[in-house]
């Protein structure tokens, strides 16, 4: 299906704008790992890494303290996670979406600019103030929402979503089990589920596959790409999933 840059499929349109978005420098630069090495040397990670995400007000500071935005993963991970996703699941642009843990907006201002235009998306984090800076950074376009709320308990009814994305954030989470119950409560029968995240991040093994019920495997695979931040490779596992 795929051969050199270009997707031959329906939405082979659709990635040449995401190729153009990509291109633009103000979505990306980057930045220092200042971060991640924090983290290391505060000795969180390993054990004491699950201790530390329990309280939901030291993941928002960890993340509000440094510059995330600069220093967003890659380039490369971005295009991964969308082309997978366009050349995976079809839809018609329509859809009510849902961006679970979305961070700085870069993947939902594009999505709700784009791909769902004709849509709507929903996007919630636990930091209010990343998703504001996001959307002064990028617009905030007329048909996404924000929601500052915690992926362990969703603030929507049942079966809602067509399609629900979580991108590189459920190995943040104290109960993975619990967000992945919360994302498939809220997607409708026959709806689509990407969930991008680190299997092993910080010497924490999330075994996210186990807890998921899907009425159809359509993708299950690994990547990986160089996190600019700290110029190491990482390496993702990435599933869609019908429910
Ligand atoms: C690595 S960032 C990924 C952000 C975005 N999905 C992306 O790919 O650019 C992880 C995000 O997860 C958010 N997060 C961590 N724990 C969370 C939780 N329990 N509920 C909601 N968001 C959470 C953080 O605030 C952060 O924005």
């Amino acid at each position: 299906m795929i051969s050199g840059k270009k997707i031959f499929c329906m939405t082979c349109e659709k990635l040449l704008v995401i190729d153009k978005y990509l291109d633009q420098p103000q979505f990306f630069s980057t930045g220092n790992g200042g971060y991640l090495n924090t983290l290391h040397s505060a000795g969180i990670f390993g054990k004491g890494f699950k201790t530390f995400i329990e309280n939901p007000q030291n993941v928002v500071a960890a993340y509000e303290d440094y510059d995330y935005f600069t220093a967003r993963f890659s380039k490369e991970e971005v295009r991964h996670n969308l082309q997978t996703f366009m050349t995976k699941v079809s839809f018609s642009g329509e859809e009510q979406v849902l961006s679970v843990a979305c961070g700085p907006l870069i993947y939902e201002t594009f999505l709700s600019t784009n791909l769902f235009s004709k849509g709507r998306v929903f996007a919630v984090d636990l930091s209010r103030s990343l998703m504001k800076y996001g959307s002064e950074k990028l617009g905030q376009p007329k048909n996404l929402y924000l929601y500052e709320a915690n992926a362990q308990s969703l603030p929507f009814s049942s079966e809602v979503f067509d399609i629900c994305f979580s991108y590189a954030a459920l190995h943040w989470i104290p109960d993975p089990e619990k967000a992945v119950k919360e994302i498939e409560r809220v997607t409708k029968k026959g709806g689509f589920v990407h969930i991008t995240y680190n299997p092993n991040f910080a010497g924490m093994e999330t075994p996210l596959s186990k807890f998921i019920r899907a009425e159809q495997i359509i993708h299950d695979s690994s990547f990986t790409f160089v996190h600019p931040g700290f110029g190491e490779k990482e390496t993702f596992r990435e599933i869609i999933y019908k429910r």
